[in-house]
């Protein structure tokens, strides 16, 4: 699905950079000029939603918007978080190459955390990044073949490896004496509170390698296959990075989430401590990565740790507002137009085309999506964001007509790039131009 320029051709459309007219039909308010001049991130509700409508206006939603102002503040913000520990972006939450490079090109980003080797090869092939690491153990074996078959690849991708059974399957793929491959030792990071029992376990399911020595024994038999060679360590600790810690009206929630995190970061920095050093101690490390948007201060004050991953906070979605430690701005929006007014023209409801994007993970109402333009709306309780219909509930209502269109935030940052073939790049009061997503450029990486 994509926003389609009114009136434009089909060529213009799918051009990464067709621009369009903006409808003279929209006034300029001189709040709206001002904001857009000023920096739209400080810009209150009004002005930012009159700036986005103006930009797009010759569009026809749904249609899906980048505002750049609100993701530079974020991307620089996520940089001073690392305290100068370099930033490998987590291109899951991102999955649009402009923004990809857009970010790769600012001093505190550096490389990239795929999540697919499908990916990692379209990614080398465009040439956005010379060093991408897997972040997660492929079974693709086409895609493990023309890796194998392709020495630049080989030279810029690095897989992620827990498990010997991994290793035989690249083997297979790959062929009886294939070249070197690249790997990533993943560290499990989760918490065990009952004396590393796997029973009580505070995190992701990732990893089976938990104490130091299990992770030294895995290196032990990476260094004794050929066909690989050990470069990194990753250990991502999702209990902190990806649970916010400021949960709004869960007061009790957030306090047993704090103590549980700082518990868990104190644990793992010794346990990750050591496991480095053991690890350091049979093979040379290029790089041992930690951490995610949630938890860039804490982990990068981990010493074992060279370089952290983010994504999420670049784009700002709604889960992402419960921390608080750091707040982004909202950069990633989507509009659906009013079309219907179920109760009258001028009750408070209105029904919106299409919308029903939640996101991944355990379902509840936190994996909605946010009505966030004009300021007020809710979802209602009995039909929340629909397939294709989505009626918003709240005063803000009252004034809309069909045709207005409502801005909405994704709970997650890059899934909504599978509903759109482009995001439409806000900047300042310039007309919105179109840059593919990876499903604009017809790839769907899972
Ligand atoms: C391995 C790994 N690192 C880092 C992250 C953090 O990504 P983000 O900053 O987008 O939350 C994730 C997210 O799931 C991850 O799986």
């Amino acid at each position: 699905m994509s926003g389609n320029p009114a009136g434009s051709t089909a060529d213009q459309a799918a051009h990464p950079d067709a621009s369009h007219g903006v409808s003279a039909g929209i006034p300029r308010d001189t709040t709206a000029a001002v904001a857009a001049s000023a920096g739209l991130v400080t810009a209150g509700a009004d002005a930012r939603r009159a700036v986005y409508d103006r930009a797009t206006a010759g569009l026809d939603p749904p249609l899906a918007i980048v505002d750049l102002a609100a993701f530079d503040h974020n991307a620089a913000d996520l940089a001073r978080r690392a305290a100068g520990r370099p930033i490998r972006v987590a291109s899951k939450s991102v999955r649009c190459r402009y923004l990809l490079d857009r970010v790769l090109g600012r001093p505190g980003y550096a490389g990239v955390l795929c999540y697919s080797l499908r990916e990692a090869l379209f990614l080398c092939a465009r040439g956005t990044s010379d060093d991408l690491v897997v972040g997660y153990p492929t079974a693709d074996r086409g895609a493990i073949a023309a890796l194998a078959a392709d020495p630049a690849a080989r030279r810029s991708i690095t897989l992620m490896a827990d498990s010997a059974g991994q290793l035989d399957l690249i083997d297979q793929a790959a062929g009886t004496g294939h070249p070197e491959i690249r790997l990533c030792l993943e560290l499990d990071a989760s918490w065990r509170p009952l004396a590393g029992r796997a029973a009580v376990h505070i995190g992701a399911r990732r990893s089976p390698l938990h104490s130091p020595e299990q992770a030294a024994a895995f290196t032990r038999a990476v260094l004794a296959r050929p066909g690989f060679r050990l470069v990194g360590v990753m250990s991502y600790e999702a209990q902190i990075a990806g649970l916010g810690d400021a949960p709004p009206g869960r007061p009790v929630r957030a306090a047993a989430l704090r103590l549980i995190q700082r518990f868990s970061a104190s644990e793992l920095r010794e346990r990750r401590a050591e496991a480095i050093r053991q690890i350091r101690a049979l093979a040379p490390l290029e790089f041992v990565n930690g951490g995610g948007t949630g938890s860039l201060e804490v982990t990068a004050a981990d010493p074992s740790v060279t370089e952290l991953a983010a994504g999420s906070g670049l784009m700002g979605p709604t889960l992402f507002d419960a921390y608080r430690r750091f707040s982004p701005h909202p950069a990633l929006l989507y509009a659906l137009p009013v079309v219907r007014r179920p109760r009258g023209p001028n009750a408070p409801v209105a029904t919106l085309f299409s919308g029903g994007y939640p996101a991944s993970g355990p379902a509840g109402p936190d994996r909605l999506p946010s009505p966030y333009l004009p300021a007020g709306l809710k979802l209602s309780a009995t039909e929340g964001a629909g397939e294709v219909q989505t009626p918003v509930l709240g005063a803000a209502a009252s004034g809309l007509r069909i045709g207005d269109r409502v801005w909405l935030r994704h709970a997650k940052a890059g899934e909504l790039a599978e509903r759109f073939a482009e995001y439409y790049l806000v900047e300042g009061d310039a007309p919105a131009r179109a840059v593919p997503t990876y499903r604009g450029e017809g790839q769907c990486f899972g």
